[in-house]
């Protein structure tokens, strides 16, 4: 596993938003029941003995919900009904961290962005790079109709296609792209179905072309949190919210495996680890992310 000596530590928060590798966004992303407020954020050595403590809470919660699991897409349109465009916010870090898409100075570069929710991922990258063109896609109609509100959409139209798609049932009938985006997208699907779905992705991006994934990685705190609870577990690391969405958590060899075997390589591997904090209630939770980079080959 490689650790993120490069990055910013020990920042505040919510002053530090636009720097941060760590925005309220994932923090955010645990978002079961109520919300609340983490106020700052240190690097976290994920020892063995953390990870020994998590497994150990994990195994413990034996009891699987015998519930439905289809037809998630009701429950992401509720979600968007509910949160509107105020619940993620712009994910600035992508700029920092997807240095391959930032970097291209090419005429035009086309990025290739699934589920993409209310657009958090790529407003900031069409904010500054004016060689992009983004196809972006969500199987929630209310998160496309309310991507569309962002104050960036009405100027830049001709470069922001937009369309209702579910990545599980639906061909991806957008052009071949240059770049990917998988952002706490896999998370929220069965992952029975992670494996048809990287197949599809891999027939979508361009030779040379790279796909930038971040999601949940396994002992994560909510994880824990979930299995604590004892009435959240669907499948092997797979839980469903009280709002009915599903959250996996990855582990890093068994992503990468599957993105390697349909003509991925792994350009870039990390668990980005953070122990963040509510000072005023002496809180600290241990939360962990998978971000991966995928070179097509
Ligand atoms: C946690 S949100 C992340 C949104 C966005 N990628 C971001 O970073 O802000 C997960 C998104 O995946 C979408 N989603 C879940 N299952 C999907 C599917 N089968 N096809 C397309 N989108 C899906 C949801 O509607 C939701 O917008």
């Amino acid at each position: 596993m490689e650790s993120n000596t490069n990055e910013n530590t020990n920042n505040n928060i919510n002053n530090n938003e636009n720097e941060d590798n760590l925005s309220n966004n994932d923090l955010n992303n645990s978002w079961d029941g109520k919300k609340k407020e983490y106020d700052f954020v240190h690097d976290l050595e994920f020892t063995e003995e953390l990870k020994q403590n998590a497994i150990k809470i994990i195994n413990e919660d034996n009891i699987l919900l015998n519930t439905d699991i289809t037809n998630q897409n009701k429950n992401w349109e509720k979600f968007y009904k509910f949160n509107k465009t105020n619940f993620f916010q712009d994910r600035h870090y992508i700029l920092k961290e997807f240095m391959e898409l930032n970097n291209d100075t090419r005429p035009s570069i086309s990025l290739l962005d699934m589920g993409c929710g209310v657009g958090n991922s790529f407003y900031p990258l069409i904010k500054i790079k004016n060689n992009l063109i983004v196809y972006a896609f969500d199987f929630s109609n209310r998160a496309i109709n309310n991507a569309k509100t962002h104050k960036l959409y009405e100027k830049n139209k001709n470069r922001i296609f937009l369309k209702n798609l579910d990545l599980v049932n639906d061909e991806i009938d957008y052009p071949s792209c240059d770049y990917g985006i998988l952002m706490f997208v896999l998370s929220a699907i069965n992952p029975e179905y992670h494996e048809k779905i990287i197949e599809k992705i891999s027939n979508k991006i361009n030779k040379d072309g790279v796909v930038f994934f971040r999601d949940y990685a396994k002992y994560d705190m909510a994880q824990i949190r979930f299995a604590q609870r004892k009435k959240n577990k669907v499948d092997e690391n797979l839980y469903m919210r009280k709002d009915k969405t599903l959250s996996y958590f990855f582990d890093q060899k068994e992503i990468e495996n599957l993105f390697n075997k349909y003509n991925f390589q792994t350009i870039d591997s990390k668990l980005v680890s953070r122990v963040i904090e509510n000072r005023k209630e002496n809180k600290k939770m241990n939360r962990l992310w998978l971000q991966i980079k995928f070179k097509k080959i």
